[in-house]
């Protein structure tokens, strides 16, 4: 993998992918001019495989100087062909890597009011952003493990239900990953975290 790449200071956005076709992650770190909205810094880490690491930093390079919005555009084709082209079977290495750089974005312009289609968060939305929580006891996600037992959504309070000791070892930081992936959204006000025991 990229190593641990870390900002030494918070990154500006962030963001941790999941491939759905094998599992594989990715987690992108960005810095952002705030007047010129010019990305300064992109950090990649993958615990991908060898095309999603070389698509990852390639796409780095090409994000780097760019604008969000001109960023926003890099295709997993453009980082293929940058590459010199990858395997049909590869391509979803690369769909990660641009993945994980558009949704370090989409954290970005949450979380300075920038998104404009102000879709309502409803459980799906919920659900969705949850598909990138890990479940540190197997290394998938909260939803395809089937420890999210329930999610409600009311008022600009999200519940979330986690099938899991109150005291297990990695239910703090379950709590603070659902928190972190769900208070960004514009109309939620609190987000709740309950165990099941
Ligand atoms: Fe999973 Fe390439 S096989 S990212």
């Amino acid at each position: 993998a990229e190593g641990k790449l870390r900002f030494t200071r918070k990154p500006d956005g962030k963001s941790v992918e999941g491939s759905a076709a094998c599992g594989d992650m990715v987690a992108v770190y960005i810095k952002v001019d705030p007047e010129t909205k010019v990305l300064s810094d992109v950090k990649f880490e993958s615990y991908g495989c060898a095309s999603n690491i070389a698509t990852g930093s390639i796409i780095t390079e090409m994000a780097k100087g760019k604008t969000l919005e001109e960023a926003k555009k890099i295709s997993w084709q453009q980082a293929s062909e940058a590459l010199g082209g990858l395997p049909p079977m590869k391509a979803h290495c690369s769909v990660l890597a641009v993945a994980g750089l558009r949704a370090a974005i989409a954290n970005y312009e949450e979380k300075h009011g920038l998104v404009t289609e102000r879709e309502p968060t409803t459980e799906q939305v919920v659900r969705y952003r949850l598909r990138h929580v890990m479940n540190p006891l197997t290394g998938l996600d909260l939803v395809r493990t089937k420890l999210v037992k329930e999610i409600e959504v009311q008022a600009g309070r999200v519940r979330v239900v986690v099938d899991l000791p109150a005291d297990h070892q990695f239910a703090a930081a379950i709590k603070q990953d659902i928190v972190e992936k769900t208070e960004p959204l514009w109309d939620v006000e609190e987000v709740v975290v309950e165990f099941t025991e």
